[in-house]
């Protein structure tokens, strides 16, 4: 599988790696970011992998990559996304949030059926989209997400607990663009909105998601708390994780799939 990578921060970076040591059975065709320096830096710390240096869009489709991965903003998805979809190249979208503004995610759609690609949003920094996907049949009456950070992961600073918003999560989205994609892909596994608290707390050093169902099928109360990644707070290190895992079964074909 050729990978290209758009974005070389946390997220890009740990994928950058894991092909680099093998665990994503890929070869690393193309880097690229708006900072030129971020992919070079990155480039040169990998061993066995010798990825281009890609200045513009272009320039990466030109190595041929066969599946891309967006790390990088809702920006980039909704402005790269379409090419790179249409030159028949997969699309890995870490920035989800991008993918709840309607026009943007018809552009998206189109441009994948006309290069016939498909676009794949991994579970991200939560659990639990297997179930939402399933209980959608029979409908779901409520869904919340109550996200908790540590203050500087949200930017601010506050001795208490101190609730920032609580609205649906395409409004959340807008709000927090860098903070609550987990609110976008929880809507596209629901087909409904959640409605989203984002909470800043002093008292927790992991970013907790809590995320409430009621359907006819099921209640469900999943709680993950996720060690933030160390070059980035407001990212969990479980979201490159399951980005990777997504790979890994994109690259092998076992004829086996698990949750997905
Ligand atoms: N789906 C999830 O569960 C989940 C979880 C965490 C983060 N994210 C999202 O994934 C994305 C990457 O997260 P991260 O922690 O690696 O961020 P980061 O800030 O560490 O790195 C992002 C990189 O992308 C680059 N970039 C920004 N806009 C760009 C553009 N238009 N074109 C090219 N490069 C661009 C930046 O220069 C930066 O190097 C963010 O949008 C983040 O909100 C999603």
């Amino acid at each position: 599988m050729r990978l290209a990578i758009i974005g070389c921060g946390a997220i890009g970076s740990t994928i950058a790696r894991a092909v680099d040591r093998g665990t994503i059975p890929a070869r690393l065709v193309a880097l690229h970011d708006i900072v030129e320096e971020k992919c070079r830096e990155l480039a040169e710390s990998l061993g066995a992998q010798k990825p281009l240096v890609a200045r513009s869009l272009e320039e990466l489709l030109e190595a041929r990559p066969q599946v891309v991965v967006e790390a990088a903003s809702q920006e980039a998805v909704k402005t790269l996304g379409p090419r790179i979809l249409e030159a028949g190249a997969h699309l890995v979208v870490l920035s989800v949030g991008a993918l709840l503004d309607p026009e943007a995610r018809d552009r998206l759609l189109e441009a994948a059926q006309r290069g016939s690609t498909e676009i794949h949003v991994p579970s991200g920094a939560i659990a639990g989209l297997d179930a939402l996907k399933a209980l959608r049949l029979v409908g779901i009456e409520r869904l919340t997400l109550r996200t908790r950070k540590p203050p500087r992961a949200l930017g601010v600073e506050t001795e208490e607990p101190k609730l920032l918003f609580k609205g649906p999560a395409s409004e959340a989205v807008k709000r927090f663009p860098a903070n609550i994609n987990v609110a976008a892909a929880l809507t596209l596994a629901a087909g409904v909105e959640p409605v989203v608290e984002i909470v800043a707390d002093p008292a927790v050093e992991r970013n907790t998601h809590e995320i409430l169902v009621e359907s006819p099928a099921s209640g469900l109360r999943i709680v993950v708390e996720n060690t933030p990644s160390p070059d980035n707070p407001k990212t969990s290190y479980l979201a490159s994780l399951s980005t990777i895992s997504l790979l890994r079964s994109l690259a092998t074909s076992s004829g086996l799939r698990v949750g997905s």
